[in-house]
């Protein structure tokens, strides 16, 4: 079907090649039969008016010779880093390939299933023919008990407009960022961070400035750090707890300091990803950031359905906040995927419907994350020169092994920072985890255990014989 936005439109690539001409009239058949793969034409404009007038058909026979093609890419492309986990995990799947019996525990996700009832309703839309496109924002349905649970669990208030239901909490996040920053706009973002947080800022044309923190702090931003580095540029404050790569939980009271420092600059907006809520173990607890003292007018609260209800697959996620921003969200998911999967959003109301914090079923999971938590705490605790911070929640450890740092591995090579250590680890202990530097701190490596127990066993102790086989190499 031929799209009517394009009619009338000159297509043009990047070196003012014409590629095609489509007249008011013209079909998609027509269309691609006047494809060509001619030199530049002179007599073009490409100049955009506005001008609705249709061009005048011109149809270009087809030239068969080479075509210089145009590389190029947009500056904004260009200014994302590639993700350094891939090359870890590429080089696992490699060895995988290869037979060798590659441990990974370098995976985001829960190792359990979908919970039955949720993987029910999911089925049940497909059975009964709930597969149309939903509103742009979401069912009010689900959006409805959204506001429910913010409510009753987070002690936010919302109405069903203040929601927007995405394809998962990264488009929830990155439209977030998209919206409020503007070029030269300043993204706070404590490190370790998740890995995509300072390239949404860069897809945004705002600058990532990043806040240290210290393993002895437990991962947690110093509110007076916060207050020397904010300025009239620094619009957006992202705040992750429980953290993903570290696991802390920030306590109520840090918050609220930090919600001082923020309520003195009027500009900033702090965008609070909670996606890890459910998982904590206690006696930690989850504050939102926007049940605190006027946090509410300039919080982005997301949320989202792929780790607590191990619903990865599914893509469902939330951005909650006043309707202005939300409204502005909205619009630009309007114009890039539209509402999320109509069977996942059916799924995400079953979700909810779970109990408290995801009754039974999610309490399950997260006690047997709190087993393996406590398993690998208790395990890596023991080796030598290794710092841990006990994550309080999420499924990930960040273990500080900078001391192994400046060694010669036999047959490998020599250990410098965090992405060499993993490669080794991968190479002589076949265990696939991150090297912190993916997520601004290179003393540290990630390991998730969203693993079974005796997996994680046989892990830890390759990755211990591995550390053990270095320890007795000489420092250089
Ligand atoms: C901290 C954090 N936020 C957001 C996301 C995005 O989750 P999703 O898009 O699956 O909802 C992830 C996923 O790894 C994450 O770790």
């Amino acid at each position: 079907m031929a799209n009517s936005s394009l009619r009338g439109s000159t297509i043009i690539s990047s070196r003012h090649q014409l590629v095609g001409v489509r007249s008011a009239s013209s079909d998609s058949d027509s269309f691609s039969k006047s494809l060509s793969f001619s030199s530049p034409l002179p007599n073009f404009s490409l100049k955009s008016s506005g001008n609705t007038r249709p061009l005048q058909t011109k149809r270009i026979t087809p030239v068969v010779r080479a075509m210089e093609v145009d590389i190029s890419l947009s500056p904004r492309v260009n200014s994302v880093k590639p993700s350094k986990t891939v090359a870890i995990t590429d080089q696992a799947t490699a060895l995988v390939q290869a037979g060798v019996p590659v441990i990974r525990l370098a995976a985001g996700e829960p190792d359990f299933d979908t919970p039955t009832v949720i993987a029910e309703a999911g089925m049940n839309a497909i059975r009964e023919g709930y597969t149309r496109y939903t509103p742009n924002a979401g069912t009010l349905e689900l959006r409805s008990a959204i506001c429910k649970k913010l409510k009753e669990e987070n002690g936010i208030s919302y109405t069903p407009d203040q929601i927007l239901v995405s394809n998962g909490a990264k488009q929830s996040i990155l439209q977030a960022v998209l919206a409020v920053c503007s070029p030269g706009d300043e993204v706070i973002i404590p490190a370790p961070f998740w890995v995509s947080y300072p390239e949404m800022a860069r897809l945004a044309d705002a600058t990532p400035v990043i806040l240290p923190t210290s393993i002895s702090e437990d991962f947690l931003l110093d509110p007076k750090l916060l207050e020397s580095k904010l300025s009239e540029k620094s619009r957006l404050l992202i705040i992750c707890s429980p953290s993903n790569p570290t696991g802390s939980v920030y306590p109520r009271k840090l918050l609220e300091q930090i919600a001082q420092v923020v309520a003195r600059h009027p500009r900033l907006l702090v965008l609070s990803d909670e996606i890890y809520e459910h998982i904590i173990y206690a006696p930690a607890t989850h504050t939102s950031f926007a049940s605190l003292p006027g946090m509410w007018e300039r919080t982005l609260t997301v949320n989202g359905f792929s780790k607590a209800f191990a619903m990865t697959g599914w893509r469902l996620g939330y951005l909650a906040g006043p309707k202005h921003f939300v409204a502005a969200c909205g619009k630009i998911q309007s114009q890039a995927t539209s509402g999320a999967s109509s069977i996942s959003q059916k799924a995400g109301v079953a979700a909810l419907g779970m109990g408290y914090a995801g009754g039974e079923a999610v309490a399950t999971m997260v006690k047997a994350f709190k087993k393996r938590r406590d398993y690998l705490v208790q395990t890596f605790g023991a080796l030598e020169g290794v710092k841990i911070s006990v994550p309080q929640g999420a499924f990930y450890l960040f273990l500080d092994f900078s001391s192994y740092y400046g060694t010669e591995a036999e047959g490998f090579g020599m250990i410098k920072d965090s992405e060499s250590l993993c490669r080794y680890l991968l190479d002589k202990g076949q265990a696939a985890v991150v090297p912190g530097d993916a997520f601004g701190d290179d003393t540290c490596i990630r390991i998730s255990y969203a693993a079974s127990l005796s997996t994680l066993q046989a892990a830890a102790d390759k990755i211990k014989d591995a550390l053990i086989s270095l320890r007795r190499a000489v420092p250089v």
